[in-house]
């Protein structure tokens, strides 16, 4: 039911195939998964298509070795009208033990649509509870101003950047 279920975890094997030049998974691959997870988790809440609007804070901490167990966990921090942020988790670790790594985290924005060419339609608000949710939201809010104002900037050299 929409508005229910604010945190999503996947849970797969870094496959052969997911391999950068070094050895390692590559980034492309990282930033599919959170995509992946931040895409079910905001038509979980919604209950609506979605879109990627933006990411934020995007950082690679730690390389994922190929069998590695990765574990992806996306949690709403934030909603305005049409948009669900979200903090996005990527850890790995070897899966017959081992301590969990964390490899990847950023804020990833989606936006619900009325439909798949729809246009933006509201979702079902989210309230912080407690401090940590409260900073989390307020992190979600800084990276937006930030991804706003790069945007602004870009404007400038992009012509058709909007
Ligand atoms: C997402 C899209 C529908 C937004 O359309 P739009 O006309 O810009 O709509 P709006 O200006 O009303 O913005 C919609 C929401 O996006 C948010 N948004 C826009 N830019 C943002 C950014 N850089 N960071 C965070 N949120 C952003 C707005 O704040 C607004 O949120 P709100 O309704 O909660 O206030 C449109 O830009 C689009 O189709 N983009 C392509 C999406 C896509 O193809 N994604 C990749 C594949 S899924």
């Amino acid at each position: 039911m929409a508005g229910t279920s604010r945190t999503l975890t996947l849970r797969f094997l870094a496959q052969p195939t997911d391999v950068n030049y070094g050895g390692k998974v590559h980034g492309g691959m990282v930033m599919k998964w959170i995509d992946q997870a931040g895409f079910a988790a905001a038509v979980g809440w919604s209950g609506k298509y979605c879109v990627t609007v933006a990411v934020g804070g995007i950082r690679f901490v730690a390389p994922v070795r190929i069998s590695d167990l990765v574990t992806v966990v996306a949690t709403l921090v934030r909603t305005g009208t049409s948009s669900m942020h979200f903090a996005v988790e990527v850890r790995a670790r070897d899966p017959m033990g081992g301590e969990s790594r964390l490899c990847t985290h950023c804020i990833i924005v989606f936006v619900a649509l009325e439909g798949v060419e729809g246009k933006p339609v509201a979702v079902p608000p989210w309230t912080p509870t407690d401090d940590n949710d409260l900073r989390l939201a307020q992190y979600a809010e800084q990276v937006m101003t930030l991804s706003k104002g790069i945007e602004d900037i870009v404007e400038q050299v992009v012509p058709d950047a909007p």
